[in-house]
């Protein structure tokens, strides 16, 4: 496997203030990396990290065997890509319109509604209309048509039932299985998140306090309780 995305001994944060410290994980292709943790452990501020989004304060970030651009755009271009949550659909327009939107020569629409089934009986239905968890599903194939190779994906599941998250990420499994996506989820459903997942990471206080494959701590509940409840820190510098 690739590796795709790597922090190193990243600490960042904002106007000065590490939020959090030392991280240290990677992400190779076809891999489904768990990012879980505590609210306020510093989840979101990693994702947008590895995004490019924040600066590291020390410590570094690179994409595909390289140091992060400088700007978004070029980061997304290389196949780096944030998805959005259901703010970036537009509520007016159809399932197709949005898809047309995000359309791009050579894409893989047809692919990726392979993957999501369900949108093809709702291309002419107007989002607004659309439950919470068909909204993340158009998010979700409006990044993919962009054939990107990494994904950082935060809380996509927020808002919505278990029962619909339940239906959403066998989906991102199969994308990282069928178009070797890399992905860095970050989801509050532990168990379900680890169903799918390869490996995981727990942060607390801006640390990462456990590591390990995602079966390993599935089956080891103690563990990763213990880590959401800040237990002290237990993996070395090395990335995870
Ligand atoms: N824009 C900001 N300015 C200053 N501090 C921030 C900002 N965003 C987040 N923080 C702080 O950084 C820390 C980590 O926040 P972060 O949003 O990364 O946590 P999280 O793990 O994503 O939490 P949640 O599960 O609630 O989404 C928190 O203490 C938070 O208050
Ligand atoms: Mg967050």
């Amino acid at each position: 496997m690739t590796e795709m995305l790597r922090l190193d001994a990243v600490t960042a944060g904002y106007a000065g203030i590490p939020a959090v410290r030392d991280i240290g994980l990677s992400v190779a292709s076809g891999e489904i990396v768990a990012m879980l943790g505590p609210n306020g452990a510093g989840k979101t501020t990693t994702l947008r990290t590895a995004a490019g989004i924040l600066t590291p304060m020390t410590g570094t970030v690179s994409a595909f065997g390289r140091p992060l651009r400088r700007r978004l755009e070029q980061n997304a271009r290389a196949g780096l890509v944030l998805v959005p949550d259901t703010r970036g659909v537009f509520h007016s327009l159809t399932v197709r319109e949005n898809l047309t939107l995000a359309r791009r020569r050579n894409d893989n629409l047809d692919e990726v509604l392979d993957l999501f089934p369900a949108l093809r009986e709702l291309m002419g239905r107007r989002c607004g209309r659309l439950s919470g968890g068909e909204q993340q599903m158009l998010a979700l194939a409006k990044a993919l048509v962009h054939r990107p190779r990494v994904l950082l994906i935060d809380e996509m599941s927020m808002g919505l039932a278990p029962v619909a998250v339940q239906a959403l990420l066998p989906s991102i499994r199969a994308l990282a299985d069928r178009f070797s996506v890399g992905v860095l989820l970050v989801e509050q459903h532990i168990d379900l998140a680890l169903s799918i997942a390869d490996r995981a990471v727990v942060l607390h206080h801006g640390r990462i306090v456990l590591t390990g494959p995602a079966a390993e701590l599935r089956a080891d509940r103690n563990a990763v309780a213990e880590a959401y409840f800040g237990a002290s820190p237990t993996h070395d510098s090395s990335p995870a």
